[in-house]
């Protein structure tokens, strides 16, 4: 190989880094695809004629050629925190004077904010200017190895820009969020769809899914992009505030978003929301709000963090995503306590990038004040992870052959009478056999909180009652293999399987029983104070209406609705064949001082009430664990404000999760057991 080879070599390297980079961070392309492909083929040939050419960072190398076994850990230098939300000016007024006080100032303050980006969060190291690993935010302390990855996205610098006239930092540890455009996902599933793939969910869901691909080949065809904001540990520069390291990282060649505000006072950042919040729509990517950040880094540096965000940033988040969408009919579901729900069924919308084709609509008084009619269009929201719900009727879209809605007047499953007691929303099947309630109350009873019978999902719950298997629950404990091996999509070893479960089940202890009894008005916390107060079933079901009514968080309409549970001659045989077939009560309830003994807590997202230390603290004090990853062993996820992955976890092990509300109600325990 001769010297011009090599020039050759360089100045292809160089011009394909600069192009390159006016494509992706630049969007200002100078010259066409064709001209840019010609460049790249002719380094590829050089590199392939010459291997000693190839270096790490040459624009050819962006695509790994093997795929890993698996992804790596790394610790993140400095913790990638998450930031605390607020919902609404006072609550941004409200925490820049916290800051103030903070600082004990009474001027104003400089913020830098930025669009929130629905994405990943990612880290990339350079040393030396060049890119050395990158890694996810994990659980903000420790994080996945994913430098294959993340070197596909083209508007990522595989070496820094400007190098010559700058000082080149010894180590740079860049933040950013990975993100897929609104526009290419939406490409990215019909082509899924096209090819029998399941679609993504949403942009993020797509873009954390390209991130975790073991072969970066696939990565690099999926269309990700990166808004960088932020740094971790950096070495050699000196820097003094948010908005000079957003400028650094342009002129390193970071794609940094181009809609920041940039030092402003508390009321223009106000305004700079508000703004947004407007066209959010209009921006080719995904945003949930504006992260708010003092500018003044030594100002960062006094404030310091929390137990897991920053004094000095604030996510201020947009409301609720709405859509509007047509109410192609309205359903009525059947309960497990013959309640009967109204649900709206829409023509498919997708509301921040979930499709939604079906909305609560809770019940008979809820459609009325509301107004809604089959065939109106509606407008619906998704807040959150709850289900969604219909906000109001667009009436001027009215045509007028919309119908008004009616409840029936008999169960739509088995067709008996309904009833609508004085002082309650639903109206219910009055029928104790209904098909629809039984099988509710048979997944009711195998749940988790319940007797956890793996493998009896709803699937299988529905099909054991059409096929006439299950009259009751105490049924499952008769059931044998022949039988459910003749069920179908039964094989013999999951039909073993499933009867090995149900016998392990029957052991149980007394609250988790009286919980599985669906009883109404208890649910697993009134389960557990009633078997901590009557200490046996026996005890239960011999409690007359002023026993149970002398304990703590026992009410009126809880003592009637036991009573009338256990006088009723077929719920009492149930239990007695329940018991013949082995089901053996642990009266051993957790001691009075520990009353979360022997359950295990994951904590994700943040709490109003209190701070992740202190529920740590409470809930051990109580006798109970918390953990920090979730397993199937994990009793319950507290999900507090956005919450993490671990919430989906949860979710997908099935999991039973906890709101900040019922983790209080578990707490308030704490003290209640003067009478038990
Ligand atoms: S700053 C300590 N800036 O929000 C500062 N975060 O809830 C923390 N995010 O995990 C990050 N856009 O994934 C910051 N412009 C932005 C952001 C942003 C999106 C995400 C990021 C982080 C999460 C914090």
């Amino acid at each position: 190989m001769n010297e011009d080879t090599r020039k050759r070599a360089a100045e292809l390297r160089k011009a394909l880094h600069r192009h390159n980079y006016l494509y992706h961070v630049m969007d200002e392309p100078e010259v066409s695809d064709a001209e840019y492909d010609r460049l790249m083929q002719e380094l590829i040939a050089l590199e392939a004629a010459y291997p000693e050419l190839i270096e790490p960072d040459s624009p050819t190398q962006r695509v790994g050629a093997l795929p890993l076994e698996k992804f790596e850990t790394v610790a993140h230098s400095v913790p990638m925190l998450s930031l605390e939300n607020a919902f609404g000016e006072e609550e941004v007024l409200a925490f820049d004077k916290r800051v103030r006080r903070f600082l004990n100032t009474d001027s104003q303050l400089l913020y830098t904010a930025e669009p929130k980006m629905d994405g990943v969060a990612v880290e990339i190291v350079y040393e030396n200017g060049r890119l050395i690993e990158a890694s996810t935010r994990g659980d903000g302390y420790t994080g996945e190895l994913i430098t294959l990855n993340i070197r596909t996205i083209k508007a990522v610098p595989l070496a820094l820009l400007n190098t010559v006239s700058v000082t080149v930092p010894s180590r740079l540890e860049v933040r950013g969020e990975v993100f897929i455009p609104i526009e290419a996902f939406k490409q990215l599933n019909k082509e899924r769809l096209d090819n029998d793939e399941p679609p993504f969910a949403n942009p993020r869901n797509a873009a954390a899914g390209s991130l975790r691909q073991l072969d970066s080949r696939i990565t690099a065809k999926r269309p990700l992009d990166i808004f960088c904001y932020g740094i971790g540990r950096y070495d050699d520069l000196e820097l003094a505030s948010h908005s000079e390291i957003l400028q650094r990282l342009e002129s390193m060649g970071f794609r940094v978003n181009p809609d920041i505000k940039r030092r402003a006072k508390i009321e223009d950042i106000l305004v700079y929301y508000k703004a947004l919040l407007e066209k959010r729509h209009e921006f080719p990517y995904e945003m949930d709000g504006v992260v708010i950040k003092v500018d003044d880094l030594a100002l960062q540096k006094k404030l310091g963090e929390k137990s897991r965000s920053p004094r000095w940033a604030l996510a201020y988040k947009f409301p609720a995503t709405q859509e509007t969408t047509r109410v192609v009919d309205i359903d009525v579901q059947v309960g497990r306590t013959g309640a009967l729900t109204p649900v709206a069924r829409l023509e498919p919308v997708s509301v921040g990038g979930v499709t939604v084709s079906r909305a609560t609509l809770h019940n008979e008084d809820e459609i009325k004040k509301k107004g809604i009619r089959v065939g109106d269009t509606v407008l619906i929201q998704r807040a959150g992870d709850v289900i969604p719900e219909v906000v109001k009727v667009i009436t001027t879209k009215r045509t007028g052959v919309e119908q008004a809605f009616q409840m029936p007047t008999v169960c739509p499953v088995c067709g008996s009478g309904v009833v609508r007691l004085k002082g309650e929303a639903a109206w219910r099947c009055v029928n104790a056999n209904c098909i629809a309630q039984l099988k509710e109350r048979i997944k009711h009873f195998a749940s988790k909180g319940a007797f956890d019978i793996d493998g009896l999902g709803d699937k299988l719950a529905n099909q054991l009652v059409d096929k006439g298997l299950l009259k009751s629950y105490a049924d499952l404990f008769f059931l044998d293999e022949a039988t459910t091996g003749a069920l179908e999509r039964m094989g013999e070893k999951s039909a073993q399987n499933l009867m090995d479960a149900i016998e392990r089940s029957k052991q149980i202890s007394l609250a988790r029983f009286v919980y599985a009894l669906g009883i109404r008005h208890v649910g697993e916390h009134i389960a557990r104070i009633l078997a901590r107060s009557m200490k046996t079933l026996e005890g239960l079901e011999a409690a007359i209406k002023e026993d149970l009514e002398a304990v703590k968080g026992i009410g009126e309409e809880i003592s009637q609705s036991v009573r009338a549970f256990f006088e009723n001659p077929e719920n009492q045989r149930n239990i007695e064949r329940m018991l013949k077939a082995g089901v053996t009560i642990e009266t051993k309830e957790a001691p009075v001082d520990e009353p979360l003994a022997g359950m295990t807590f994951v904590l994700t997202g943040a709490l109003d009430s209190m701070t992740r230390t202190e529920a740590k603290a409470r809930i051990e004090a109580s006798g109970g664990k918390v953990g920090g990853s979730v397993s199937r062993k994990t009793t319950f996820v507290v999900a507090g404000k956005d919450p993490g992955s671990k919430l989906e976890k949860a979710r997908h092990l099935g999991v039973r999760i906890l709101d900040e509300k019922g983790l209080v109600e578990e707490l308030s325990q704490e003290k209640r057991h003067e009478k038990g």
